[in-house]
């Protein structure tokens, strides 16, 4: 298996961008692409300011500053995203992700790894989509990239076990924890974690038939003060209401629509409504 020097991340939103950070700060060459300009021009002001918050933190000095600005380039154009490894993390529709594989595979050489970083899309449906399944394979990193360790590779029936191999020796090198685990709804994390914002928003549900007071900022105070990072309306904020909603349809679905399990029509009413979270500035709390 080859070397990897540039990595390309293709979309440069919640995810995308933070990818395109860790990986800079690994040292890859490192291409951002995202078909709305307006996105990536956010994304290179918040990757900037995430570094000059390490600058100012005295985290980094101004020669990595230099060094890791010199890594990124951001770019409009699909014709550009020519890496050894490509990491897409664009939305979360099947069929945009294949469309986007089949083009990049033929502006790319076979030995280029293509992973996606889906939260809930079967690796093996994708991989369907794709002439050369082989080098395909899951790579999901958590939110905010720059900050959790953890990346779930996610190992495809057709992923050849050298992609695997390379991706952990690159998830190492990018300071993270990767762990190894099957193409499964959910794969490991966001199976597990489905109860603590599926049981939140039911709880919420529950205390507003009998008129009780409890509301989110209510549920996350308690959640945060007994350990928990964020609390889950917090949490579902960040994570952006589209892309959880979409993860709890699809593992509800998959494993057979069970009643613990169940989307909450809470958060499908936020979703109609658009309040996405942070990402559209309303959500369950408001961001100015
Ligand atoms: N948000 C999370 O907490 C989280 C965590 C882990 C994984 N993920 C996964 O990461 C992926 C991205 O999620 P996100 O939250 O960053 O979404 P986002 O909505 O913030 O960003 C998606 C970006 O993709 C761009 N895009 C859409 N189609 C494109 C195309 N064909 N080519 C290039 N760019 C395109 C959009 O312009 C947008 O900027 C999804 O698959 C999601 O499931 C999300």
């Amino acid at each position: 298996m080859h070397q990897i020097k540039t990595i390309c991340i293709c979309g440069a939103g919640t995810m995308g961008s933070g990818i395109a950070m860790v990986s800079a700060q690994a040292g890859f060459n490192t291409i951002l692409f995202d078909l709305n300009g307006t996105v990536l021009e956010k994304a290179q002001a918040s990757i900037e300011t995430g570094w000059n918050q390490l600058l100012a933190k005295g985290k980094i000095n101004s020669d990595d500053l230099a060094q890791f600005q010199s890594l990124i380039k951001f770019t409009d154009k699909l014709a550009d995203c020519q890496a050894d490894l490509i990491i897409e993390a664009i939305i979360e529709k099947l069929v945009a992700k294949t469309d986007l594989f089949r083009e990049l595979e033929q502006i790319n050489p076979l030995n280029t790894i293509l992973a996606s970083n889906t939260s809930s899309i079967s690796i093996n449906t994708i991989a369907q989509g794709l002439e050369h399944p082989s080098r395909f394979v899951g790579m999901h990193f958590f939110n905010p990239a720059p900050v959790m360790k953890l990346v779930e590779l996610v190992q495809g029936q057709d992923t050849n076990e050298k992609v695997i191999t390379l991706l952990q020796a690159i998830c190492q090198k990018m300071g993270k924890t990767a762990v190894v685990c099957k193409d499964a709804p959910g794969f490991i994390v966001n199976r597990v974690a489905r109860h603590y914002y599926l049981e939140a928003m039911w709880l919420l549900a529950q205390a507003k038939e009998n008129g009780e007071e409890i509301n989110p900022a209510s549920i996350d105070k308690i959640l945060t003060a007994s350990g928990f990072k964020m609390g889950p309306f917090q949490l579902m904020d960040l994570i952006g209401m589209d892309i959880n909603y979409g993860v709890s349809q699809i593992v509800y679905d998959a494993l057979g629509q069970p009643e613990r399990l169940k989307p909450s029509p809470i958060q499908a009413q936020k979703l109609a409504e658009g309040n996405l979270g942070k990402k559209s500035g309303k959500g369950f709390y408001e961001y100015k």
